[in-house]
């Protein structure tokens, strides 16, 4: 009991340092002291979904945006809608770049980091947004399907990331992003190994954060709930085939865009973490009373069987 009442007071004084500070950058922002005109962004998974939001975002901020992802002829749509994007807010668009990259193919991926750092060797933001899916019962995932989702979410990410960081540092400036999710916080049922992708990224990006915070080097973590992309269309199931079909909760999550401009608002705000408020209460749940969540991810399980005829999928 003692224990508990400490955590909750621990986690409210938390809230409030939180919000508070949030507060405070929020006003700075308003005051039109941040901005990011000029920064030059790399952007992965711009092909779609939450990441070309993002490039819309920061290139109608006046950022130089790099796209980044294997489908180049939708990178190739993205630039054509920013370049034809009309802003009567008087700010300075700069012409996006494209390179594709597959974050599966660990050869190439420092090639290609290199390659943007030739071209543009101030990288200002590294917004690690591209990801793949998986569902399918744990036991069915075929082992190169978990290292194909492993490869991508979680090695090939921060291969990526660790070409970038010689630069960052020696400037003593950057933000490095990862788009996680909030299954990278606590674990679901039904997506084994993206939810420990997820778990590895945020874990990574807390030690890397703390390692270099001295060189004044950002790192950030947004862990998006269900957002409306197609994500769990495009998502791998156990046999390794596309999914193919979306779900209830995606349709009617948050749109991309609202997505984008809350990655966007904590990057301005210099924030460490984006977690919808919504999910508080489970991620305090999985910490502090184990058992509760334990039971709760079990009738979810339950729940997920009926609802998508499990048959295919175990
Ligand atoms: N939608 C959600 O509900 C949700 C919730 C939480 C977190 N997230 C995270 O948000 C991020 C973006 O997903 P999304 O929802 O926008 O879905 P999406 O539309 O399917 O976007 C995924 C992006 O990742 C890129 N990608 C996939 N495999 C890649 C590879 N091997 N190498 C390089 N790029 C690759 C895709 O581009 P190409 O196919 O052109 O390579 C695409 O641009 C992901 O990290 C996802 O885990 C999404």
């Amino acid at each position: 009991m003692a224990l508990l009442i400490i955590c909750l007071v621990i986690a409210f004084i938390a809230i409030v340092y939180a919000v508070g500070q949030k507060i405070y950058n929020e006003q700075k922002i308003k005051r039109g002291q941040r901005s990011l005109a000029g920064k030059v962004v790399v952007i992965t998974g711009s092909s779609s979904g939450i990441g070309e939001s993002l490039a819309h975002k920061f290139y109608e901020s006046g950022c130089k945006v790099i796209l980044a992802a294997r489908r180049v002829g939708e990178l190739e749509r993205v630039r054509r809608d920013l370049l034809n994007t009309k802003l009567n807010n008087g700010i300075q668009t700069i012409r996006p770049e494209i390179i594709q990259l597959d974050l599966d193919e660990s050869t190439q991926i420092i090639e290609k980091a290199n390659q943007i750092l030739s071209a543009s060797p101030q990288i200002d933001i590294l917004i690690n947004n591209a990801g793949v899916s998986m569902i399918s019962g744990a036991r069915a995932v075929k082992p190169e399907v978990d290292t194909r989702v492993m490869n991508i979410n979680y090695f090939g990410t921060i291969a990526f990331t660790k070409a970038f960081l010689p630069s960052m540092i020696e400037r003593k400036q950057g933000t490095i992003v990862f788009v996680s999710s909030i299954v990278g916080r606590f674990a679901a049922p039904y997506c084994s190994s993206y939810t420990a992708s997820k778990h590895a990224l945020q874990a990574f990006a807390d030690c890397l954060r703390s390692e270099i915070s001295k060189d004044n080097v950002r790192v950030m973590v947004s862990s998006p709930g269900f957002v409306k992309t197609d994500i769990i269309k495009n998502a791998l199931t156990g046999g390794g085939t596309t999914y193919g079909v979306s779900n209830r909760q995606i349709e009617s999550g948050q749109t991309p865009e609202d997505c984008a401009n809350d990655i966007y608002r904590a990057v301005l705000r210099g924030d460490k973490e984006v977690v919808p408020l919504k999910y508080a209460g489970v991620i305090c749940l999985r910490n502090v009373l184990p058992a509760i969540y334990f039971r709760i991810m079990e009738r979810r399980a339950r729940v997920f069987e009926q609802r998508n005829k499990v048959a295919h999928i175990v």
